[in-house]
């Protein structure tokens, strides 16, 4: 995700410090699907509300490595961000010709996503954000390019569901990308890391169920990058990283 320094957490540019998942009791790894019972009792939106209610930035701001990796060799189209926290991937897709779309159940992640995308002086109508709780479903239209990144949550989040329908938003030709941590990062507690389990990138795959005569995965892989610790120790962070293609010409739902 989008680091910034002095928090402690996982994703996040190669250049920049963690900001969450490595502090007991502030772990966005969330459980698993279905793992209900594991949750705390707050109310998802509440929780992230929370997160985001300090003076200051949770995120760097900067666009997440994977995303501009693979977003950065396709062509521009409309995308959609889920999960898009205070917008850093939507304003880098919105500056490098995208029409973007981000969605948060956050209204302050997404109030500050809107806030920094009108700073970068980009027009409302390249970067836009709406408030919405992704477990329930609505209508979002069809994207060119349908992102995930880090959309972990330590509190209720049925992310194979959401992610599952996501897909079914994807236009043909178009693409899913969903990056995920793949491990904690080094400075986690050893009680974290046990607790805790990462799914590979397969495992993550085979969640979407993805039908093969519709899609093909193009990428199914652990890719790593720098990042600097809290206490500004260099680090190497891995990140699960799935892309998928849908076909130019399925149909929806039966290819
Ligand atoms: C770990 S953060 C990642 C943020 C951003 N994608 C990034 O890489 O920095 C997870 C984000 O998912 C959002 N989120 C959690 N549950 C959600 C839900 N049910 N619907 C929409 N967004 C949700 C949180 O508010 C948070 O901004």
């Amino acid at each position: 995700m989008q680091e910034r320094a002095n928090d402690t957490a996982t994703g996040g540019p190669e250049d920049t410090p963690p900001n969450d998942a490595g502090q007991a009791g502030n772990d966005d790894h969330g459980h698993a699907d279905g793992n209900q019972a594991g949750w705390p009792e707050i109310a998802p939106v509440d929780y992230w509300e929370d997160r985001y209610s300090g003076s200051g930035p949770v995120w760097s701001g900067r666009v997440n490595r994977v995303l501009a990796d693979i977003a950065g060799a396709l062509p521009p189209g409309r995308a959609l961000d889920l999960g898009c926290g205070e917008g850093g991937d939507v304003i880098w897709l919105a500056q490098h010709g995208w029409t973007a779309t981000g969605l948060d159940i956050s209204p302050t992640a997404i109030a500050r996503a809107a806030e920094a995308a009108r700073e970068a002086g980009i027009p409302g109508n390249r970067a836009q954000f709406l408030a919405t709780d992704l477990s329930e479903p609505g209508g979002l239209g069809d994207y060119d390019l349908v992102t995930a990144s880090f959309l972990h949550s330590p509190v209720g989040l049925p992310r194979t569901e959401i992610l599952r329908r996501a897909a079914g938003h994807v236009a043909p030709g178009g693409h899913l990308l969903v990056t995920s941590h793949a491990a904690a990062p080094p400075w986690a507690s050893a009680l974290h890391e046990k607790e805790h389990r990462f799914p590979t990138p397969r495992e993550e795959a085979e969640a979407l169920a993805l039908d093969e005569r519709e899609w093909q995965v193009l990428v199914c892989e652990v890719r790593q990058r720098l990042a600097t610790g809290p206490d500004g120790e260099p680090a190497t962070l891995s990140d699960g990283v799935v892309l998928a293609r849908r076909y130019p010409d399925a149909t929806r739902g039966d290819a």
